[in-house]
């Protein structure tokens, strides 16, 4: 299994390789990097060297070495600043992702590939129409956001993230559709009250300023290697296992021509299926507003491609 980590250099790259190799789910690590050449070079020598006793080549590389590439992480992007919405990011991200796609689609083309560069739903869109690929072999990572639901549910019940289930899906942005309809404590599904509810809501358009307020000129890169870790997993291993992703509809949840986060199970030919939940009323209410969100990117990437 050869995995392309492209942004290796960076915040959530760096992360990412490490604990890919840490639990030695790929024979090969290549770390591509853009102008930090000397900070990825510096990694993979460093994760080489961590990583020695797990028999895994980790090294730094160009585009021209992703020929036999089983999966692609494309993590690379414009340094992300002061932002407050991650729909800002298309404008700087989209002449890059076009690029990159295009490396992919001539060195690697069967290979899965996963969007993880902000904004991740347009941006998957984009790759899907640059590179021409077949759907099922693309999806954008969201997994943050139903990690930090489930911190939120905990925390209004005061118990441990662990005994909490529950997912997210529509736009990995402000406006994600929290599925209470999801959550599951001890793996019961339980109706969340709505102070907690509220709560959560209220918490959503703080996440991204949180982080960024900090200035600390890095992103959540740890929480995007436990994500991405899952999904790699769940494609080296065959699982089947059902995780939110962005994935690009024709006809599912009654939609086409974008992408969006919705439940699909993953193996080793990529999304096996797109899982259709019964949404409740106010679920999708709340998936409409952010597939209309989504529609509106869909023309600002066309106009940019
Ligand atoms: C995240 O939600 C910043 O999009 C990134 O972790």
């Amino acid at each position: 299994m050869k995995i392309a980590i492209i942004g290796g250099a960076g915040s959530v790259g760096a992360p990412t390789a490490f604990y890919l190799a840490a639990q030695k789910l790929a024979d090969e690590i290549l770390m591509i990097g853009g102008k930090q050449q000397n900070v990825l070079k510096q990694h993979a020598m460093d994760l080489s060297t961590a990583m020695s006793a797990k028999n895994i080549i980790i090294r730094a590389g160009d585009y021209q070495d992703l020929e036999g590439t089983d999966i692609v992480i494309n993590a690379a992007g414009i340094a992300q600043g002061l932002i407050t919405d991650r729909m800002e990011m298309l404008p700087k991200n989209i002449v890059l992702i076009k690029a990159i796609a295009a490396h992919i689609k001539r060195q690697c083309p069967d290979a899965f590939v996963i969007t993880a560069t902000n904004p991740v739903d347009p941006l998957n869109y984009a790759t899907y129409l640059a590179g021409g690929f077949d759907r099922k072999k693309l999806i954008g990572y969201s997994l943050n956001d139903s990690f930090r639901f489930r911190e939120m549910i905990a925390k209004g019940y005061n118990m441990k993230v662990s005994r909490v289930g529950g997912i997210v899906i529509g736009e990995h942005g402000t406006a994600q559709v929290p599925l209470f309809s999801t959550v599951r404590i001890d793996g019961k599904i339980v109706n969340v009250a709505e102070d907690i509810k509220r709560s959560v809501f209220q918490t959503i358009p703080t996440i991204l300023r949180d982080y960024e307020g900090l200035r600390a000129g890095r992103t959540a890169g740890w929480t995007c290697a436990i994500g991405l870790e899952l999904i790699v997993r769940a494609v080296v291993e065959n699982s089947g296992i059902v995780l939110p992703c962005s994935v690009v509809l024709e006809g599912e949840y009654g939609l086409k021509g974008l992408s969006i986060s919705v439940p699909v199970a993953l193996g080793r030919t990529g999304v096996q299926q797109i899982v259709e939940y019964n949404l409740e009323k106010d679920e999708q209410e709340r998936f409409e507003i952010a597939s209309g969100l989504l529609f509106d990117a869909v023309k600002k990437v066309e106009s940019y491609l």
